[in-house]
């Protein structure tokens, strides 16, 4: 059998493109029914159709989870049942898994906890976090007198090398907090050799990972890389906005935290999580195991679940690689004029599909209208703006347009992408 070549990736077929397309709401159309090419989906994804009923469905029964009910039993197994999703996800059994209202504040509660707890003088982290786990640290590290260390990136990769990180976690290290994939370049930071490396210096470590970027593109695999903790948004893995969600290890969630004293020591949910949230996220998770069954007879949910998340990365992968070469009648991003393609690491195995592009002759903003002329929704990541200044200037980079489409687009989507964007191109030459 040939050996499909990962670094270009494999598009669905077109039956199954149009599956996918019609799981989704407004992949094609905005809400007002018009033709646009929505290219922003790391800033919010599309919605699942079925996440979005299920969420409505559960939504609208008053019943507390807590009661002895029938319908109150059922929604406590709608809350266990997301949670086991949510750690098959990650491939990990122990620990503990609680939601907060956003992303964020799961973050600053696991940074908050941890460096209270935790004995050492410094922190360590990258200068390509998103504000929520940086801004965590910064004012963590300040309240308890510890130096901050900040990892350096890498302007080829779009990345923050190992060694970086490495270089600067001691056996005096709190804690250490990763992000698993930039939003703005895409790259992916190699997680499993960072926490090797890491460990080997300081082998109780602490180490926090922010996969709320990494999570819709691609398989996380905790199961041999230790971590203590690691956070998601399901807005951007095709569900709703109002829940983030986090898992602990066991002696993380041990740690003392802000909790009701009745509750168990290693919970930290503090009052009532939504049930309604908790049946939106097993609803993703069913999706990407359907998708894998058409590609494994394994009856195994992880194995579905892996297998549906590797076929949307080797999608997402044929997509970046069109997007980048375009096609033979279709000139590609790297080949157009007057157009920069930022951190453009060539092995696309180590991106997620997100991109920074810039007209060299029209400011991100502007070209950000222009393209909404067209119908094309992109977002301009600028150095004005507290959640993109830090990491744009660490590339050097005053501003750029991010480009995020998502697993829902075809190889079409992209052509049609790319000829708007030429017109954007030679528009600004005149
Ligand atoms: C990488 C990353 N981490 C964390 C967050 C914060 O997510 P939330 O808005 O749910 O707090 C975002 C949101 O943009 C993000 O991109």
């Amino acid at each position: 059998m040939k050996t499909p070549n990962l670094n270009e990736g494999k598009f669905f077929s077109d039956e199954m493109m149009q599956s996918v397309k019609d799981s989704f709401y407004f992949v094609d159309v905005d809400l007002n029914g018009r033709r646009r090419l929505f290219f922003d989906n790391a800033g919010g994804s599309f919605r699942l159709i079925k996440s979005v009923e299920a969420y409505a469905r559960l939504a609208a029964t008053p019943d507390c989870p807590e009661r002895i009910h029938d319908t109150a039993v059922y929604l406590q197994s709608i809350q266990d049942k997301g949670q086991q999703d949510f750690r098959m996800m990650l491939n990990v059994e122990d620990g503990s898994v609680y939601t907060a209202l956003t992303a964020s504040k799961a973050m600053f509660d696991m940074v908050r906890v941890i460096s209270d707890n935790v004995t050492g003088s410094n922190m360590v982290t990258t200068i390509l976090e998103h504000p929520s786990s940086y801004d965590a640290m910064e004012l963590n590290a300040e309240r308890t007198r510890r130096e901050l260390r900040v990892a350096k990136s890498n302007a080829t990769t779009g990345s923050v090398d190992v060694e970086e990180i490495i270089k600067l976690v001691d056996q005096n290290t709190v804690l250490l907090s990763v992000i698993y994939a930039s939003n703005i370049s895409g790259a992916k930071l190699d997680i499993e050799s960072i926490v090797t490396e890491a460990r080997k210096i300081k082998h109780d470590l602490y180490i926090l990972v922010d996969a709320v970027q990494h999570a819709p593109h691609d398989v996380i695999d905790l199961k041999n890389i230790s971590v203590d903790g690691i956070n998601i948004a399901p807005y951007k893995f095709f569900g709703n906005r109002g829940m983030g969600i986090a898992w602990l290890s066991d002696r993380a969630a041990a740690l003392p935290h802000d909790k009701l004293r009745g509750k168990p020591g290693a919970y930290w949910d503090l009052g009532s999580s939504d049930p309604a949230q908790y049946a939106m996220f097993s609803e993703i998770i069913n999706y990407v195991c359907e998708l894998g069954q058409h590609e494994t007879n394994d009856s195994a949910q992880r194995n579905q679940f892996v297998k549906g998340m590797q076929m949307i990365a080797l999608h997402e992968r044929a997509l970046l690689a069109r997007l980048l070469n375009g096609t033979v009648s279709t000139t590609g991003l790297r080949d157009m004029q007057n157009l920069d393609v930022y951190l453009d690491n060539e092995d696309l195995t180590k991106r997620d599909l997100i991109l920074a592009i810039n007209f060299k002759h029209i400011e991100p903003a502007t070209a950000v209208k222009e393209y909404g002329k067209h119908g094309v929704t992109v977002f301009e990541r600028v150095n004005t703006s507290l959640y993109s200044k830090r990491m744009l200037e660490s590339f050097n980079l005053q501003g750029a347009i991010r480009v995020s489409p998502l697993h829902c687009h075809s190889a079409q989507d992209i052509d049609e992408f790319l000829v708007i964007t030429k017109k954007v191109a030679e528009q600004a030459i005149k």
